[in-house]
């Protein structure tokens, strides 16, 4: 789903028909134009990821079904794609990596398929017209090889001993399911996972009845109802002890920690609860149905903000990094980049967040923190690597992160606390669920202050150098 792109779709097919309208040539008697399919791109358009995701169609929908054994590492999976076509297609590409396929059909009908690195690329028996709805199926086994980056760590579907750590940015969605693996095409998720008995399966938003057991396999279904990016996508399982209840504002929260974790339990639970409600009263309402958090025993090096359930690896969370993850359900989840050069809309307002929640507690003002950052000599790298532009070799640099919320903090004192305060929760309600780009963030912030903010915007996200 591309909300922001609707509009502008529904235009370039009314344009495309009257266009099609008057041709010379006859058309075939069904009405369609058969040279009109054609493959779809084998990326999504994102310049600095240019494999990552596909052209050609837009997902509505993803139901994955795994059959899980950590034992063996073995993953059988079965994941049915709903999309819209964008272009009449003779073929299109999805993402995966490793495993065996063993079937492809395209609306029930058998499809022929082939495997380049990570694209598998899908012929159906009748090409798919312009506009048309299918529903792609991909059967496919294997131990899942989850991927490793100097600067990403590990990330994918990550076998553990007691089963799996599934974290997936950037673009990691591949190592477990075919997808459109790139954040500028999000969709509701259904997960139904299979587990050997005694193993919890923790995936995104809520559960869907309770989980059935037979023959000694448990399987839990799970359904996220709101779009979300792929890389958001987990279906983290092993052995879990489970907090479960609501906020004190009411939603509903779900905490889990690994055995060796389970002193983090209720911290975890109660801290999720009081800032899910808390960013809440600063953001606007929460975006999702639930919320809570998941504590694994495999040392990633990182948490990732997982839909409705921010994944920390191999640690004890605290406050900061709870309200960092929680920050990102608005900012991330609700709103998605367009473009992975625009990752500080993601990391540069969770960073944020981290100031604001201090500065609500009295243990630091965000202004202090700007301070000592501003303060680092000139020669520190986050001057020289503005956070506005990617560093593919370098995706989570910190720039993106320290110098994003820094622009933030700038833009705070070039407008006033009440603007801007007004201005981040217009922003999450405008674009709730939708996606986004720097351009109109800038936008708005120069419509919502009546100030001319381009040079403020260019010091802070464009210049390889320390803002004056
Ligand atoms: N978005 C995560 C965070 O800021 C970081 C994810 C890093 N991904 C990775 N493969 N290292 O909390
Ligand atoms: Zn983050």
């Amino acid at each position: 789903m591309r909300y922001n792109q609707r509009g502008v779709a529904l235009v370039a097919a009314l344009v495309g028909i009257l266009a099609c309208a008057p041709a010379d040539e006859p058309s075939p008697a069904n009405g369609h134009q058969v040279s009109d399919h054609r493959a779809g791109a084998p990326g999504i358009g994102d310049t600095d990821f240019p494999k990552d995701g596909n052209g050609g169609y837009d997902v509505g929908h993803y139901a994955i079904a795994i059959d899980y054994t950590p034992a063996g590492r073995r993953l059988v999976g079965v994941t049915t794609v709903t999309a819209t076509a964008t272009q009449g297609l003779s073929s299109f590409n999805l993402d995966l990596a490793g495993f065996d396929v063993s079937a492809v059909t395209v609306n029930n009908a058998p499809a022929t398929f082939s495997r380049n690195g990570d694209e598998l690329t899908v012929r159906p028996a009748r090409p798919v017209d312009n506009g048309a709805r299918f529903t792609v199926k991909v059967s496919y086994s294997g131990v899942p090889t989850p991927r490793s980056g100097t600067t990403l760590g590990t990330y994918g579907f990550i076998p553990t001993p007691d089963g799996a750590f599934v974290a997936a940015e950037p673009n990691g969605a591949k190592t477990w399911f075919p997808a459109n693996d790139h954040p500028a095409d999000k969709a509701p998720f259904d997960f139904t996972i299979t587990v050997p008995a005694g193993v919890t399966a923790l995936a995104n938003g809520e559960m869907v009845g309770q989980p059935t057991t037979a023959g000694g396999k448990t399987t839990y279904r799970w359904r996220e109802r709101y779009p979300m990016a792929t890389y958001l996508a987990t279906a983290t399982l092993g052995k879990f002890d489970l907090r479960q209840g609501r906020t004190p504002g009411g939603i509903p929260n779900l905490a889990a920690t690994d055995p060796r974790f389970r002193s983090a339990l209720d911290g975890l639970y109660t801290t999720s609860g009081t800032l899910t409600d808390h960013w809440a009263t600063v953001f606007g309402p929460y975006p999702f149905g639930s919320t809570g958090g998941v504590v694994d025993d495999f040392a990633a090096g990182y948490a990732l903000e997982n839909q409705t359930k921010p994944l920390y690896g191999g640690f004890h969370p605290g406050e900061n990094i709870i309200a960092h993850e929680l920050a990102h359900q608005w900012f991330g989840n609700s709103l998605s980049i367009t473009r992975w050069k625009d990752l500080w809309l993601n990391e540069g307002f969770a960073t944020y967040a981290e100031w604001l929640w201090a500065e609500h507690k009295g243990t630091r003002t965000a202004e202090a923190a700007f301070r000592e950052l501003h303060n680092r000599p000139a020669t520190a790298p986050i001057w020289k690597y503005p956070p506005g532009r990617a560093r593919p070799d370098d995706l989570f640099n910190q720039s993106v992160y320290s110098r994003g919320a820094a622009t933030l903090h700038a833009l705070r004192k070039a407008v006033g606390d009440q603007t801007f305060f007004a201005l981040l929760k217009k922003w999450a309600a405008d674009h709730r669920y939708g996606h986004v780009t720097t351009d109109q963030f800038i936008e708005l912030a120069e419509q919502m202050s009546g100030k001319e903010l381009s040079a403020l915007f260019d010091a802070w996200l464009f210049q390889p150098r320390r803002p004056a």
